[in-house]
């Protein structure tokens, strides 16, 4: 197969026909390993408002796992205009073209994307919220065309200046991580200094700024991890202690478990609280949710009276099946959170430019090997987030690049 390299891309404000592209299709939908499969596909023109954005680096998001399984839902049901999927939610990269009426951004600029994706003509975008659009879709996972891609098409809103003291893999590995807890802890839970929080999966793709962001505003919070490893990672990254969650393996809710395992996870639960507690000195104010199933009888449990449990995913299920009285008893309450708007994302990615925020890369992974990232995520075998090279030559390339860079041949 021929694939355009890097040699023959034409100079930004003109698009080569065709590139190489990451793909599912709806015929191969199964491990990562198997769905995803590098193709020769057509460049995309930008319409109004869009632009092309030649990919430097891409981030690996759990949603690309859910692409490739075709579970819970197909990506193809969400953009059924076209019958690929090139997945791909957060990335870095260089415009190349820009559609009509685009005035903020111009051939050259080094940029960083964001995933969210709405229509300009719902009002919910304008004073209002547009994740609350109607037509707010995940970039690159509801709709094609991300960054797993040599180039990927956006709105102009989806771009962010790329911070100059990072690589570009770095820069292209923490939109959807830190965007999504931001949202989740800055706005959707008001955190404060003082206030204790519990974080599930603290050394994932989530929980690594979720930590951060804890630290950032004073409250402390306890990171539950598999590992000591990543507990070493999360005491790096600020938490006041971590959890094993190996050491509770009555812990989980598992579907069609017996009245015994039922008794055996709460007195589990009673044990895992006792434990946070011990760490932050009081239950948390806040427990920090996206494993859904296994989790969120515990997370409700543990949280305290008038407390937030703050959930924006479900990795080992969606349908959740917890003792209720625990919720209402004591005041607790359940947010539900989705990505976040442009705003936020901007917010979030000034905190990552002065140094306060940063990336937690695990892994660097060359553009071909796409599809061995996903298939380690969706085996559980990695940390942090991973980023894959896709017009970056190697690793490191792109620190002190920001603003302009007009030629290619000056982005390394
Ligand atoms: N709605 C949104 O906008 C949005 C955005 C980002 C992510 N998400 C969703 O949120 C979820 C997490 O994303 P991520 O990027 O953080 O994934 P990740 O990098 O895989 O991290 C998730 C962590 O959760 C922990 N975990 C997994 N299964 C568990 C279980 N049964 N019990 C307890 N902990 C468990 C694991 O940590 P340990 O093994 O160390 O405990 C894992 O590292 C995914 O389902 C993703 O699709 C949603």
């Amino acid at each position: 197969m021929s694939i355009s390299t890097v040699e023959q891309v034409p100079p930004p404000g003109r698009l080569p026909a065709t590139m190489a592209a990451w793909v599912i299709r709806p015929d191969r939908q199964g491990e990562p390993a198997h769905a995803m499969q590098l193709e020769e596909i057509e460049v995309p023109e930008p319409g109004p408002f869009e632009v092309v954005v030649r990919v430097m680096a891409a981030g690996v998001n759990y949603n690309n796992v859910w692409a490739s399984l075709g579970q819970p839902v197909s990506v193809f049901r969400m953009h059924p205009e076209v019958d690929h999927h090139i997945g791909g939610s957060d990335g870095s990269g260089i415009v190349w073209k820009v559609g009509e009426g685009v005035t903020k951004w111009r051939p050259g600029d080094a940029v960083v994307l964001h995933g969210n994706h709405a229509s300009y003509e719902d009002v919910e975008v304008h004073g209002f919220d547009p994740m609350a659009a109607p037509s707010q879709k995940a970039w690159g996972y509801e709709t094609s065309w991300g960054s797993f891609g040599q180039f990927c098409k956006v709105q102009a809103q989806q771009l962010l200046r790329k911070p100059a003291h990072l690589s570009w893999e770095e820069a292209g590995s923490y939109g959807v991580g830190l965007f999504t807890s931001y949202r989740m802890l800055i706005d959707r839970c008001g955190l404060q200094a003082g206030q204790k929080v519990l974080i599930w999966g603290a050394a994932g793709g989530l929980g690594v700024f979720a930590t951060q962001l804890c630290r950032l505003t004073g409250a402390e919070c306890v990171g539950v991890v598999s590992s000591a490893e990543k507990g070493e990672l999360v005491m790096q990254l600020g938490a006041k202690g971590w959890i094993d969650r190996c050491e509770f393996p009555d812990l989980e809710c598992r579907v069609g478990e017996t009245p015994e395992e039922k008794q055996r996870r709460l007195v589990a639960a009673k044990a895992f609280a006792k434990r946070a507690k011990a760490i932050l000195g009081e239950a948390p104010h806040i427990v920090f949710e996206h494993v859904g199933r296994a989790t969120f009888p515990t997370s409700v449990f543990v949280c305290r009276p008038f407390g937030k449990i703050v959930i924006c995913g479900a990795t080992s299920g969606f349908d959740l099946d917890f003792d209720v009285r625990h919720l209402w008893m004591r005041q607790k309450e359940i947010v539900g959170s989705h990505f976040a708007n442009a705003w936020q994302c901007g917010r979030a990615n000034a905190l990552i430019e002065s140094g306060q925020i940063h990336p937690v890369l695990w892994r660097t992974l060359p553009f071909d090997e796409m599809g061995d990232a996903h298939q380690l995520m969706y085996e559980g075998r990695h940390q942090g987030k991973m980023a894959v090279l896709v017009g970056a030559q190697q690793p490191d390339d792109g620190r002190g690049i920001s603003g302009n860079v007009g030629d290619p041949a000056t982005t390394g």
